[in-house]
């Protein structure tokens, strides 16, 4: 897969994409990520990016030539008519993992990250094909939003995990929150891992997790839990839970 990201601030992707599992898939040729600087494509002597909104009101807006000469040369260069376009803002659909899965199908993927009070709306209109807020709060900026979303899509490709087992089990694959984990040492300032994950029996351990999944679900969650229909087994795991808590 490839990633172009349009910013203002490509300096603030330096860390993301040299650590980690990132870097790592990065390293491995698994995912190619282009930064390009939205200054670049400004023709005045002092590269001016927004401007003053019409109609009034506070702060500046972004202003669409630049951003659109970005865009149209990163699908020059890839020799595309059009390519997937994201801007990132809080007025776009509300980022999940069932989105992360469909943007991991892509080949490419261009994120463009707005900042100040907004991006001329011609930008959404006629250059994004799709716009992603990733929740119901105010970033100075769309790049912390295109790294959130960048991670979650670079983790889904093949081969950038090493066990698959690992995404199988995380949180919100399977619809509920993952269950607890505990590592050496057993005993931590008086707090004991719970006896099953230390008895070796794995249908036991299994039966706990689950449990424990489905009860942190229904307790922290219950938006969740209303979304899935239990099985008669879940049902009765989830209702002992609750009498034992
Ligand atoms: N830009 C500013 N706030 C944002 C948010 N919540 N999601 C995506 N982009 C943003």
């Amino acid at each position: 897969m490839r990633i172009d990201i349009v910013t203002l601030f490509p300096q603030m992707f330096d860390g993301l994409l040299g650590c980690s599992i990132i870097g790592r898939a990065r390293e491995h040729g698994l995912v190619d990520t282009r930064i390009h600087d939205i200054r670049d494509y400004t023709h005045d002597k002092h590269h001016v990016v927004d401007d003053y909104p019409y109609g009034g009101g506070a702060g500046m807006v972004l202003k669409p030539e630049p951003i659109f000469e970005t865009v149209e040369a990163v699908k020059t260069e890839l020799g595309l008519a059009s390519v997937p376009t994201i801007l990132l803002s809080p007025q776009g659909r509300l980022f999940n993992q069932d989105i992360a899965r469909e943007l991991a199908a892509y080949q490419h993927l261009v994120f463009i990250c707005g900042h100040y009070e907004g991006v001329d709306e011609r930008v959404a209109e006629h250059l994004a094909t799709d716009e992603i807020s990733i929740g119901d709060y105010l970033l100075s900026g769309g790049e912390i939003a295109a790294m959130a979303v960048m991670d979650c899509i670079i983790r889904l490709l093949p081969g950038v995990l090493g066990s698959e087992a690992s995404l199988a089990e995380d949180s919100h694959i399977g619809g509920f929150l993952e269950y607890p984990q505990y590592t050496r040492p057993p005993v931590y300032r008086d707090w004991a891992t719970p006896s099953v994950l230390l008895s070796g029996d794995h249908a036991k351990i299994a039966r706990w997790r689950r449990q424990q999944s489905l009860l942190r679900t229904a307790k922290r969650r219950p938006d969740l839990m209303e979304k899935t229909v239990l099985s008669p087994e879940d049902e009765r795991l989830l209702n002992e839970a609750f009498e034992i808590s």
